[in-house]
């Protein structure tokens, strides 16, 4: 089984899926801004030091993205069977824009180069690397294998959709997350022309009790606010069964497509 990196994984589901991965007997490459401070990390860490390698990663430098994916070449070989890009915020304030009158020119590129240029730009690096995966990740069939090397996991959300927004606000995570999508579209055109092909898919984790959306969760019902092992459960049952026919689509929690 070859290795998956998991991008963000200091806190929240970036964290869980690290846990959840290693808990298989997966080698995850485990990246995070800040290694000292990621407490959970390191205790994760301690429990699983051949599975977890912890690596500096603030993806916002396309400098530290390029040390990465050296670091990983160096360390783990030449391939890699999974990437999931989990680092976001809601916006430098930490609270969604609800008017035009919160919005400023600084806040939009912040929140850009976090949620849409950094996944991009780990695709560009790490591309090479997963197009000589083992296909480990995914359909397990003899066909589903033979077709695909790997799997890339941009972490998106619902209110992405530009065809389901309905309440407007938000404008810097909705568009970009809106503009993660197109670069997941993209990323399956271009990572799928090769004879085996990377499978990429953008997922809605549902609404996760972390820090992110912790401002909001008092307007959450109880049952639909999950915990990150929940919703990281339903996100590797999808993971788990994706082939190339699931490629460039974007997909909620349960399963079901979301219109773009
Ligand atoms: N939670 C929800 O309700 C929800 C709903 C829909 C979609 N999502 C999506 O799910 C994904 C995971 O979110 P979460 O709920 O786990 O959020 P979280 O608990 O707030 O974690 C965010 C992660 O992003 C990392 N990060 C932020 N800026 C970074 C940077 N410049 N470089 C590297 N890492 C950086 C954080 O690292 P530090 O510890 O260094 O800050 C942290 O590991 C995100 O893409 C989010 O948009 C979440």
């Amino acid at each position: 089984m070859g290795p998956a990196l998991i991008q963000g994984a200091s806190r929240g589901l970036g964290l869980q899926f690290s846990r959840a991965l290693a808990s298989r007997g997966t080698t995850v490459i485990a990246c995070c801004r800040d290694p000292g401070g990621a407490e959970g990390l390191r205790s994760l860490q301690s429990e699983h030091p051949s599975l977890i390698d912890v690596v500096q990663l603030d993806v916002t430098s396309e400098g530290a993205v390029q040390a990465a994916a050296q670091h990983v070449q160096q360390t783990h070989g030449k391939a890699l069977d999974l990437l999931i890009n989990c680092s976001a915020i809601l916006s430098p304030s930490g609270r969604g824009e609800t008017s035009l009158r919160d919005v400023s020119m600084k806040a939009l590129q912040d929140t850009f180069t976090v949620n849409t240029f950094g996944p991009l730009v780990m695709a560009k690096y790490f591309g090479p690397l997963l197009q000589a995966g083992q296909g480990s990740i995914g359909r397990q069939a003899a066909e589903a294998r033979q077709q695909h090397a790997a799997v890339v996991v941009n972490m998106s959300a619902r209110v992405g959709s530009i065809g389901d927004n309905k309440l407007g606000g938000w404008y810097s995570y909705r568009m970009s997350k809106s503009a993660l999508n197109m670069a997941t579209r993209n990323l399956s055109i271009e990572l799928g022309r090769g004879r085996k092909k990377v499978i990429c898919v953008a997922l809605h984790p549902g609404t996760v009790d972390t820090a992110l959306s912790r401002p909001y969760h008092k307007n959450v019902p109880a049952d639909k606010l999950f915990s990150p092992q929940q919703s990281v459960g339903y996100l590797l049952n999808i993971i788990d069964g994706l082939g190339i026919d699931n490629s460039g689509k974007y997909y909620g929690w349960d399963g079901e497509e979301i219109p773009f």
